[in-house]
């Protein structure tokens, strides 16, 4: 099946008790017994539940893995990949991530004793200094967030297989649509459900899909044990969301490429960060794995000014100032502030994370009225 027919299809069928069509909201924490143990497969919430069932298995079927696990957040999902360790061990991760996986796993993990190397992952074979008989995992976000570095996953999927590590992926940016890491060599991938795949900025969810039954085992393992699982309302709206995902991204990814050109010529606009232009420094292995290049653009102002990035910022009529990203609504973030504000900033401008930076969210919108709001916005400074 093409990526659009499972959008549609894939993992959820008709109720077979009703015929509803769609997939109905369990709203349930328990399940009748017959005699103990003697059940059809749903004995607590916590657990198992139909309307997540059906989103595990559609994200399964888009990602293009056998299991799909769902969290309350993608923090949540993230949590629970970290959990598969044990004091000791370590992990190598990109050094440009998000804020909040960032604090997860220097302020909680690394209390327990999980230590994390971060690190440029612009050339693989520098990573071959921080393997060692402790090393158990590699954790990789592309796109990255907010600098739209491009990691080549395909060279850490090599990479952590000569080691014999798990290579984990942070699919957020790109969605299932522009990305399917499993298919490079990835044995995890996870996405924060709460932004393309949910697309409406109503729900706040992680999700996992992997491959392998034991991995899956474990994971699940810890989604039950641990207990942070939506609920079934919210797996409804993502069941929904998804049905348009393909529509939504294409749409996204043409207003990203508007807007990124716009930028680039403005003679306020600094630097401007998006993995489609063809001088982007991973340009190439962008084309190679990714679909399309997204709508998610950063860009930098001319003289680098904390006030006229809040300015700018404060003048958007359609790009709306909040944390988050891929609903179909445009938005605009400072993540110094906001998304990045728990990273020091040093780290933060060692990786170009200045000051004046802005990270678009672009939307469905009609790109004529963004590059208007962006021109007026611009004009304030
Ligand atoms: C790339 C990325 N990963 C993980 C997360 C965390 O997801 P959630 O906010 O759903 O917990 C975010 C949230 O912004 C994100 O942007």
């Amino acid at each position: 099946m093409k990526f659009g027919t499972k959008a549609i299809h894939a993992g959820v069928s008709p109720d077979p008790s009703t015929g509803a069509i769609m997939t109905p909201i369990f709203q349930t924490s328990t399940y009748v017994q017959k005699s103990p143990g003697d059940h059809l497969g749903y004995e607590y919430s916590r657990t198992h539940n139909p309307t997540r069932t059906a989103l595990q298995n559609s994200l399964a079927a888009l990602e293009n893995g056998k299991h799909g696990l769902c969290f309350s957040s993608g923090l949540g999902a993230i949590d629970a990949v970290i959990k598969l360790f044990n004091p000791g061990d370590e992990i190598i991760s990109t050094s440009d991530l998000y804020g909040g996986t960032y604090r997860l796993f220097t302020k909680v993990f690394e209390r327990y004793g999980i230590k994390f190397h971060f690190v440029s992952m612009a050339d693989p074979a520098a990573l071959e200094s921080y393997v060692n008989a402790n090393t158990k995992m590699v954790w990789v976000e592309t796109p990255t967030n907010p600098m739209m570095n491009i990691i080549d996953l395909k060279a850490m999927a090599a990479f952590s297989k000569k080691h014999g590590l798990l290579l984990a992926v942070d699919n957020t940016f790109a969605s299932p649509y522009l990305q399917n890491p499993l298919d490079l060599g990835a044995d995890i991938v996870m996405h924060s459900v709460t932004k393309y795949l949910g697309g409406h900025s109503d729900v706040v969810m992680g999700a996992l899909v992997v491959k392998d039954d034991e991995l899956h085992s474990k994971l699940a393992f810890l989604q039950n044990a641990c207990g942070a699982t939506p609920g079934p309302q919210d797996c409804f709206l993502v069941l929904r969301g998804i049905k348009t995902l393909h529509l939504r991204m294409e749409r996204h990814c043409q207003n990203g490429k508007t807007i990124a050109a716009y930028l680039r010529t403005h003679p306020k606009v600094d630097k401007v960060y998006w993995p489609g232009f063809e001088d982007h420094p991973n340009h190439q292995v962008a084309k190679d794995q990714m679909r399309d290049f997204g709508g998610m653009i950063s860009f930098t102002l001319i003289g680098n000014s904390l006030q006229d990035a809040k300015k700018v910022m404060e003048s958007f009529h359609l790009f709306a100032l909040a944390e988050s990203l891929g609903g179909v609504e445009s938005l605009c973030g400072h993540p110094a502030s906001m998304t990045h504000a728990s990273i020091p900033r040093e780290e933060r401008e060692k990786v170009g994370l200045v000051d004046s930076l802005i990270r678009l969210s672009v939307g469905v919108e009609d790109a004529e009225d963004l590059k208007n709001d962006l021109a007026k916005a611009l004009s304030k400074i």
